[in-house]
């Protein structure tokens, strides 16, 4: 399976001279996104993980089942004004702008060894994020996966810098 081939190349979305890696035909592949999720499991499951942290909404699509199918828990990262009980927040830059993600302060107990999974690192800016949302909780990051990597943008440089163990199916 080349996951690749179902990574359409939208140019100039959402603005000029961007090029907007469109997972949609991974998920509408019931083969791929089944290949996505199970690799990304195989390459984790030592790791030791409880919980998987992941940002709306793209990240939501591969943690949620990727969870399911490790047998641990799942904890939604979120824009503002999202979460029902009490919030901690972070800003970051991304590609194209700046965002803000919110986490519930209860959602990570101190020491909790935590999984992070993205769709897509692009500038780094939202792994950075989740993880200040998760070191800032006192849990213990065993891992970042991501389907895709931007490695013209060097995001991976603020995994590294950070000492964090990362992977993509698709770099
Ligand atoms: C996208 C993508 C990643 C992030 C990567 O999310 O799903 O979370 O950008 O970019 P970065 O490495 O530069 O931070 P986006 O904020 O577009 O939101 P969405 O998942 O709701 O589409
Ligand atoms: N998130 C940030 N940059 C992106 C890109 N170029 N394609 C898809 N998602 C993204």
């Amino acid at each position: 399976m080349n996951l690749r081939d179902y990574v359409r190349d939208i140019p100039d979305y959402p603005k000029e001279g961007i090029v907007f890696f469109d997972i949609a035909p991974i998920l509408s592949t019931p083969e791929a996104f089944r290949y996505a999720i199970d690799s990304l499991a195989e390459k984790f499951k030592d790791s030791g993980a409880t919980k998987i942290v992941a940002a709306e909404a793209r990240g939501f699509i591969f943690g949620a089942p990727l969870a399911y199918k490790m047998g641990i828990g799942f904890v939604p990262v979120r824009k503002p004004g999202k979460l029902p009980y009490k919030n901690r927040c972070v800003t970051y830059d991304l590609e194209y702008g700046t965002d803000t993600l919110c986490i519930h302060e209860d959602a990570i107990e101190p020491g909790e060894k935590i999984l992070v999974i993205d769709d897509l690192l692009a500038t780094g800016g939202t792994a950075e994020g989740m993880l200040k949302l998760v070191k800032d909780a006192g849990g213990d990051i065993v891992g970042c996966g991501f389907v895709i990597q931007l490695g013209f943008l060097d995001g991976d440089r603020i995994l590294e810098e950070a000492g964090q163990e990362h992977s993509f199916l698709i770099e």
